[in-house]
């Protein structure tokens, strides 16, 4: 439509927009532009080299909440990409998954996303597109949708928990990219941790601060097993969905990829030094970063932490859902997968492993054409996951949040993305949400690239 049609419009009056003109409206979108490239700053150097990895002209997006706000992405890698904008809920279209929302975008070429972020909270922008290669290179963006008012605490610190691969000059070992091996196991693990990209930064705080932690797992695979000091800590927020009330959290603090966690941490008023935080890797504790508390902020004691506000998330009814399915999650080494409909066609073990087809969601591998399941907007549905595999596996649904029942968390948390036991039956409820095709997938990344993807189609 013409910016003269719309005036018109308005000026009959069919379009009533208190104090502007929709065109105008429109031509003031805010636009921000993210250029990815290769990235030529040095993030972490473990052996004293700069590593050369994949990022965008900048390092975090801040967005608010209820404001649409235009991003023009302009792919300047040698290879096509997306972004997707995981945990939040937008346009089908904005969705940003090559091959089944858009196509890819090509090098030298530019994408506009259109978002309106319904939710404030702690999500991340990612690529979307041979996503076990370009996460593996960093092709990632931690985005904080800021709350109207802001949450009242004296710092806030973002951990972005991620782990690379070097090879031996230091340098991205990406000659390792695609080990069919790891792919049947538990994916692609690095062998150094990172915090916000930089190898064990050291953190500042002040003893008696109250912090908001906001907590991202970017790692391809490795579940994050975070150890903080042994403080006062209340969750906040799940996936980007605050609790009702911050519930004390006493203990590690797991992570699959692609979860996070929004956290209050009062530190004591003797904490003055330097305390560790740890991944507990299965066989030791390793150091993450180091938190450097120096000298009192001379705060006297505090209540416990307020909730975040609500975001306008549809509680679920509480009725029979429209629709139950179950899922039954196959394949991997030491699994009993021994054949597989792939792109259609039944294929025995071998061919799947020809296909590099390692997975299966039920005895499908790979994305289906049809979809998992259709349901209308609004209709609730009930999807049994069980985690028929000798693997745990973090299972991500895109545009929606769901609750489950799981006794790997505490009850009533929202989730976008849900660790696994193996053995694992976790029933999944949520409401249908924006019409279009929504992806289901195992967020250990080579999973998803190996088998462990479908889809749902609501209209
Ligand atoms: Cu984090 Cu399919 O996405
Ligand atoms: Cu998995």
């Amino acid at each position: 439509m013409k910016r003269r049609d719309l005036l018109k419009l308005s000026a009959a009056g069919l379009l009533a927009v208190p104090g502007m003109a929709l065109a105008d409206r429109i031509a003031e979108l805010p636009r921000l532009r993210l250029e990815l490239r290769r990235e030529q700053r040095h993030w972490f150097a473990p052996s004293g080299d700069p590593v050369a990895l994949w990022g965008a002209n900048r390092d975090l997006l801040r967005l608010h909440q209820h404001q649409p706000i235009e991003i023009e992405v302009i792919n300047l890698l040698p290879e096509p990409t997306t972004l997707h904008w995981h945990g939040m809920r937008v346009d089908n279209a904005m969705d940003g998954v090559s091959g089944l929302t858009q196509a890819p975008i090509p090098p030298g070429e530019r994408f506009l996303y259109r978002l309106t972020p319904q939710d404030a909270g702690t999500f991340w922008a990612h690529a979307h597109h041979r996503t076990y290669e370009q996460l593996a290179h960093g092709l990632y963006l931690p985005l904080i949708v800021e709350e109207a008012e802001p949450y009242a605490a004296d710092r806030e610190q973002l951990l972005v928990l991620d782990d690379w691969r070097l090879g031996r000059d230091g340098q991205l070992d990406t000659g390792s990219l695609g080990n069919l091996h790891e792919w049947a196991h538990g994916g692609r693990m690095g062998n150094i941790l990172t915090v916000n990209r930089q190898h064990r930064p050291r953190l500042g705080a002040r003893a008696g601060e109250r912090v908001r932690l906001r907590l991202l797992n970017a790692a391809n695979a490795r579940i994050m097993v975070l150890q903080l000091p042994e403080w006062p800590i209340w969750i906040l927020a799940k996936d980007g969905q605050p609790l009702a009330t911050p519930r004390e959290h006493k203990g590690p603090l797991v992570l699959s990829p692609a979860e996070r966690y929004d956290l209050v941490l009062d530190i004591p008023e003797d904490a003055e030094g330097g305390h560790s935080l740890y991944h507990l890797a299965h066989d030791r504790p390793l150091e993450t970063a180091l938190l450097q508390v120096s000298g009192s902020a001379g705060t006297a004691a505090r209540p416990a932490p307020a909730p975040l506000p609500a975001n306008p998330l549809a509680s679920l009814p509480a009725r029979a859902p429209d629709h139950h399915l179950q899922l039954d999650m196959t394949g991997g080494a030491m699994g009993s997968l021994r054949q597989a409909v792939y792109r259609g066609q039944m294929l025995g073990i071998d061919a799947l492993v020809q296909q590099r087809q390692i997975w299966a969601f039920n005895g499908v591998a790979g994305l289906p054409e049809q979809p998992l399941l259709r349901a209308r907007p609004g209709e609730l549905v009930e999807i049994e996951l069980h985690n028929d595999t000798r693997w745990p596996h973090g299972m991500h649904l895109h545009g929606h949040h769901f609750l489950a029942e799981s006794g790997l968390y505490p009850s009533g948390l929202w989730h976008d993305t849900l660790l696994m036991a193996r053995g694992d039956r976790v029933p999944i409820r949520f409401v249908a949400g924006n019409e279009g095709r929504w992806l289901l997938h195992c967020h250990m990344i080579e999973h998803q690239v190996s088998g462990m993807v479908s889809w749902i189609d609501i209209r």
